[in-house]
């Protein structure tokens, strides 16, 4: 739909590149922001080369035009593509993907690299990247370097170092070029502090427009979330010291529709606290209002952000203040330490050193230092504001699977999410930027100024199955059980309706302590007794010397798994990516082997045809 735009318009990526003598356009994929900061980052360095970059957002430009890229010489394509999900490309590249598998480019002649962005705790690592760069090829394109992995759930910037350091020294070799030796860190914005009085047109943390959270309309999406009123807050466990929390976001009148299967997402704010101690350790006015635009003048991208804004909206709003800085931002901030002691320790952390990496990972990623604690522990280091809004990547919205059926509650969405916090080896409190600041969140409760909640609805491929009939088996410990409550309401609807005919539910859920975060345990006795659930198999973690898992409870179900499974059963995951999807599908694959006389190799086929035809769905984070 937003690939509207054509080359002749003027405003496509190859006139851009003719019009300012550039030959290397890096396209990227990006959910969270790390594949459009580490595309902004290459087509920095392309200069170094003698080269000149462009970053370019495959959503914002007619891809066809690819092929075009072989008329400009000492032409590259670079292209940094996250995985997203199941393998899925992110949104931004949804329809690049679309086009590619259509398959009637020809790019002969296009020179290429990709790099890819995966997670190694998800079961298609790097799908996308892997994808992208034999299809290229496929379609004539000219692989220059050899396809980049970076695994998040590692150490990305360090995957993505490695590899653009053997990256560069081959475009030069292929191009014949030479590094120009310009090795100093150029900013990529210039920053206008406004004096004067201007508030009606400052960003007050607004996504996308003025004054969208003022003036709201239809429709809502990603740039233009709707400002939601929480109806619900309460607490799901009844005791342990940990907390989840049933928020219902009210979107009456929102024309906001939903689908059980499907995510919201949260726009939150950083706490305040966190925010305040950045203005107090860098001796700064957070209520300067300043603008930072592109110094290179024909970017798509004028500003990192939405500008004007004060800092303090920045830093609560815009930009991600929690999580550990990269290695490169240690290294740009080095330049400001004014005790020697300091900077050189922010040097050792960047380099790439063995030692370098250590100290990296002891220091910054084991204690789980932000930038706060980093500033704070090495107090010479005094960044001006605006370079470290610059540095700093962008604050994300998050996602959360509904626990509601809009059969049920078309009004209201709700959610199921634990509090993230914890102790850091300094003694510092991690705290989850979202489930934090929705905690506070209650209706009547202590916060007193009335709050509302930005979100939007990502439509996702969970889905009960087309026809009532068929069987299904969800699989959902922990929060994992929050899409099947909105599966469970919709069944149970279904049965209601005496015209409709409803397959066997059959759930398997499993949590610490049946006295502790056995949630929505009443909800889930009334549907075992009113028949909407067949069976609810509950694996108690903690109350016995040997932990039970939901996969244990699976095998002793094996004979009636396997039986449902020939039916045409559709079987759902959802939870922990890391363990629990992975140990949950071995067990699968042992049932198959097992109970269907097939051999590894076949159940894996049998799992994987199960999954093609959208039998086996997995709604997995890590
Ligand atoms: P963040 O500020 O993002 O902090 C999380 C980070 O804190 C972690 O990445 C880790 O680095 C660190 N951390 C956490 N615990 C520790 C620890 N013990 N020690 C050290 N470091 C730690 N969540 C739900 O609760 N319910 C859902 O239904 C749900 N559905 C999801 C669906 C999808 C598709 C996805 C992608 C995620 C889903 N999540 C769900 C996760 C959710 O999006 C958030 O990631 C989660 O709520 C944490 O957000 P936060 O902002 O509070 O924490
Ligand atoms: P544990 O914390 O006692 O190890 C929800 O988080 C439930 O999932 C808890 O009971 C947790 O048990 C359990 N769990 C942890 N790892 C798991 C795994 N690999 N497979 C299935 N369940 C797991």
């Amino acid at each position: 739909s937003s690939m509207t735009m054509s080359s002749n318009s003027g405003s496509g990526f190859i006139t851009k590149m003719k019009s300012s003598s550039r030959n290397v356009v890096v396209f990227y994929g990006s959910q969270t922001g790390t594949g459009e900061e580490f595309s902004v980052r290459l087509a920095k360095e392309a200069q170094r080369y003698g080269l000149k970059g462009m970053v370019a957002d495959p959503e914002e430009n007619e891809m066809e035009d690819l092929s075009q890229l072989a008329d400009i010489e000492n032409s590259l394509a670079i292209f940094c593509v996250a995985t997203y999900g199941e393998g899925d490309p992110t949104d931004n590249a949804q329809e690049f993907y679309d086009w590619l598998q259509d398959g009637n480019g020809d790019l002969s002649g296009v020179k290429y690299t990709v790099f890819g962005l995966g997670n190694k705790t998800y079961e298609h690592y790097n799908a996308m990247g892997k994808y992208l760069d034999k299809r290229l090829e496929e379609l004539g394109g000219e692989r220059i370097f050899e396809l980049g992995l970076g695994d998040d759930d590692q150490n990305i910037e360090e995957d993505f170092v490695t590899w653009k350091d053997r990256f560069w020294p081959a475009v030069c070799e292929y191009y014949g070029l030479e590094a120009t030796g310009d090795e100093s860190n150029i900013r990529q914005y210039a920053v206008t502090e406004h004096t004067e009085d201007v508030p009606e047109k400052v960003f007050s943390g607004e996504v996308a427009r003025l004054n969208a959270f003022k003036n709201q309309k239809p429709p809502y999406d990603a740039k233009n979330p709707y400002l939601s009123a929480i109806t619900v807050n309460r607490e799901l466990h009844q005791g342990g010291d940990r907390s989840c929390m049933h928020i219902e976001f009210d979107i009456s009148g929102s024309r906001i529709r939903y689908e059980s299967g499907d995510h919201v997402a949260v726009y939150p704010t950083n706490d305040p606290e966190l925010v305040a101690a950045i203005g107090k350790i860098l001796d700064a006015d957070l209520d300067t209002v300043f603008t930072l635009t592109n110094v290179d003048e024909e970017a798509s991208k004028k500003h990192p952000f939405p500008c004007p804004t004060s800092y303090q909206t920045a830093f609560s709003h815009y930009l991600d203040i929690t999580s550990c800085p990269r290695a490169n931002v240690l290294k740009e901030i080095s330049e400001y330490a004014t005790d020697p002691a300091d900077k050189e320790k922010l040097l050792l952390m960047s380099s790439a050193t063995p030692e370098g990496k250590k100290e990296y990972s002891d220091w910054v990623t084991k204690c789980h230092r932000n930038i706060v604690a980093i500033l704070e522990d090495l107090p010479s280091v005094k960044v001006p504001l605006d370079h470290l809004c610059e540095l700093l990547p962008r604050l994300h919205a998050r996602y959360y699977s509904i626990s509601s059926s809009p059969k049920v509650s078309p009004d209201r969405i709700s959610i199921t999410a634990v509090l993230i916090r914890y102790t850091t080896p300094t003694g510092r409190i991690g705290k989850g930027v979202a489930t934090n600041w929705l905690k506070d969140k209650i209706p009547n409760g202590p916060e007193t100024t009335p709050f509302r909640v930005p979100i939007y609805v990502r439509k996702s491929q969970f889905r009960l199955p087309f026809k009532t009939t068929t069987p299904v088996i969800m699989v959902g410990p922990g929060t994992g059980l929050a899409p099947f409550r909105g599966f469970i309401q919709e069944r149970d609807f279904y049965r209601k309706d005496e015209t409709k005919k409803v397959g066997d539910s059959i759930l398997f859920f499993g949590c610490r302590k049946s006295t502790e975060d056995y949630i929505y345990k009443d909800e889930l006795d009334e549907y075992l007794k009113n028949g909407t659930l067949t069976n609810v198999h509950v694996a108690f973690s903690r109350e016995t010397e040997e932990k039970l898992y939901v996969q244990h409870l699976m095998k002793r179900c094996q004979k009636q798994i396997w039986g449902m499974l020939e039916k045409g059963s559709h079987i759902y995951v959802c939870g922990d990516a890391r363990f629990m999807a992975p140990d949950v599908q071995r067990t699968i694959r042992e049932i198959i082997c097992q109970e269907g006389g097939k051999t590894q190799t076949e159940a894996e086929d049998y799992i994987k045809k199960m999954q093609s035809k959208g039998r086996y769905s997995c709604d997995v984070w890590s």
